[in-house]
């Protein structure tokens, strides 16, 4: 099975965006930490990055086409976007939310997230380590990790 790795705008960005905020961690880094992590869970991934909305839509809509389960950084699209709740109502897709930083720790216009009500479970505030926190929590989900 496929895990689609979905990183939304500005993550192209880490490692010299506001390290305090979001750390050291380049999305290099965070992708081969995924690799790594999807191999041990015998999962295939998908992992992308884009600073348009409509291709996280398209991408959301391909993972339903191919029943694949996806974990998703929206970054600030978390906040805004109505769309990547509709296409992930529409695709029927698994999805795990994830955000480096605690959002609910920093500006009010981060405290809510359009995707949460249609996110399986969200993981915020544990840095990199929380991709393959919800690679995890993907693979017990679904059952993946005990056959
Ligand atoms: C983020 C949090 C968002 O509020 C912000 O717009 C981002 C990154 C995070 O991973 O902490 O770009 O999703």
């Amino acid at each position: 099975q496929t895990i689609f790795v979905l990183n939304g705008p500005n993550l192209n960005m880490l490692g010299k965006r506001e390290p305090g905020i979001y750390g050291a961690s380049t999305l290099a880094d965070i992708e081969a930490a995924c690799r790594r992590e999807a191999e041990t869970l015998g999962f295939a991934i998908e992992f992308r990055q884009s600073n348009h909305e409509g291709d996280l839509v398209t991408w959301i809509q391909e993972a339903g086409e191919r029943g694949a389960l996806v974990l998703i950084n929206p970054a600030a699209y978390t906040h805004t976007s109505v769309a990547l709740q509709d296409a992930i109502r529409a695709a029927k897709v698994t999805v795990v939310e994830v955000h480096l930083s605690n959002i609910h720790a920093r500006e009010a216009f981060r405290h809510h997230s359009f995707v949460s009500p249609v996110a399986k479970g969200v993981l915020c505030g544990f840095g990199a380590d929380g991709y393959v926190m919800g690679l995890r929590a993907l693979a017990a989900f679904t059952g993946h990790d005990k056959q």
